[in-house]
């Protein structure tokens, strides 16, 4: 019976559970078994695994999270960590191994394959910052946590008359930021891509309203120090900050999330059953298409200008 490997790495995402029960159920459709590889590819270094039946995945589809569990482990930068997995992989008996994870995992994933595994690679991370895919396995999901979020403390900001500063994750990427600033209506949205006009702020403050909700990426900087510039802007005011951390990362996957889960998972199994390796199973206009991991691996994907283009004609982004 044809056998192929499964593991989830990097910062967990909803629609990885979604994402194992699609593999687990689509192999056992073709005839293969899945094993399943514990915390990433640490687990596949230490050959932490066990056989995932499909009875063991049913009823985890609404989870947040990963079942498998994940991990960081920078060691796959050195050649002797990646043989290591691959010989690891080879030991449990798997043609193929289904790898969920982001940006960082996806340098892993190739890494793996040129030592000569098979190795299938579907975009995970909230980030959305994985190229080559219009979106990634759990970025919907986190929006609407954000919005749900965002909603809340502006009944805050009005209330008691505070400009807000509210510091979304992306990492190195503005993309929350950006797509939170616009589906909440925030005022502004600080970015890493772009330097930000304070004085044009100022400017729009000054032309009234209510007490701004500015959307701050991790990566722009410190929101603390928006506040400080907030503070000056509105005398006698009290800008506050709330950064709203890993509630961004967790919960239950949308319904986007669980089809993505099902139709990229599902799409894996049969490359890597069809002998494809070295891929990635990208998200574009509403297909499943397998993109050389070489054309994907260390090239962070990037905000459009079409986006940019809006939140400043919603005057969100000042240029
Ligand atoms: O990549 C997902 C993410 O949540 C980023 O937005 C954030 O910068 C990072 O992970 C946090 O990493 P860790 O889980 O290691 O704290």
């Amino acid at each position: 019976m044809a056998r192929i490997a499964l593991l989830t790495s990097g910062g967990d995402a909803p629609g990885m559970n979604p994402a194992i029960r699609a593999v687990v159920t689509a192999a056992a459709g073709a005839g293969a078994e899945v094993v399943g590889v514990r915390r990433g590819f640490r687990g596949l270094h230490e050959k932490d695994a066990a056989a995932l039946a499909p009875a063991a995945v049913e009823g985890i589809t609404n989870f947040g999270g990963t079942v498998l569990r994940s991990s960081r482990f920078a060691e796959m930068k050195e050649p002797e960590a990646v043989s290591r997995c691959a010989e690891n992989l080879k030991a449990l008996g798997a043609e193929a191994l289904i790898v969920v994870g982001g940006e960082g995992t996806v340098q892993g994933s190739l890494a793996l394959s040129k030592a000569g595994a098979r190795v299938v690679h579907v975009p995970s991370t909230i980030d959305n910052d994985v190229s080559g895919t219009d979106i990634s396995l759990g970025v919907d999901t986190c929006l609407n946590t954000i919005l749900r979020l965002v909603d809340s403390i502006r009944d805050t900001a009005s209330s008691m008359e505070r400009p807000i500063v509210i510091e979304v994750m992306g990492r190195l990427t503005g993309y929350l930021a950006i797509m939170a600033a616009v589906g909440s209506g925030a005022r502004a949205a600080i970015l890493p891509e772009r330097p930000f006009p304070w004085d044009r702020l100022r400017e729009s403050v000054s032309r009234g309203g209510q007490f701004p909700i500015i959307v701050c990426a991790e990566g722009a900087g410190s929101a603390r120090q928006v506040v400080d510039q907030l503070k000056d802007m509105f005398p006698g005011s009290v800008p506050r900050v709330s950064v709203l951390g890993y509630i961004q990362r967790g919960g239950t996957p949308s319904f986007f999330d669980r089809l993505l889960g099902a139709r990229l998972g599902e799409a894996a199994v049969e490359a890597a059953l069809g002998g494809v390796g070295g891929r990635m199973i990208a998200w574009r206009s509403g297909n499943c298409i397998p993109v050389p991991l070489e054309e994907v691996a260390g090239r962070r994907r990037q905000v459009s200008p079409e986006v940019f283009e809006t939140a400043k004609k919603m005057g969100i982004l000042f240029e």
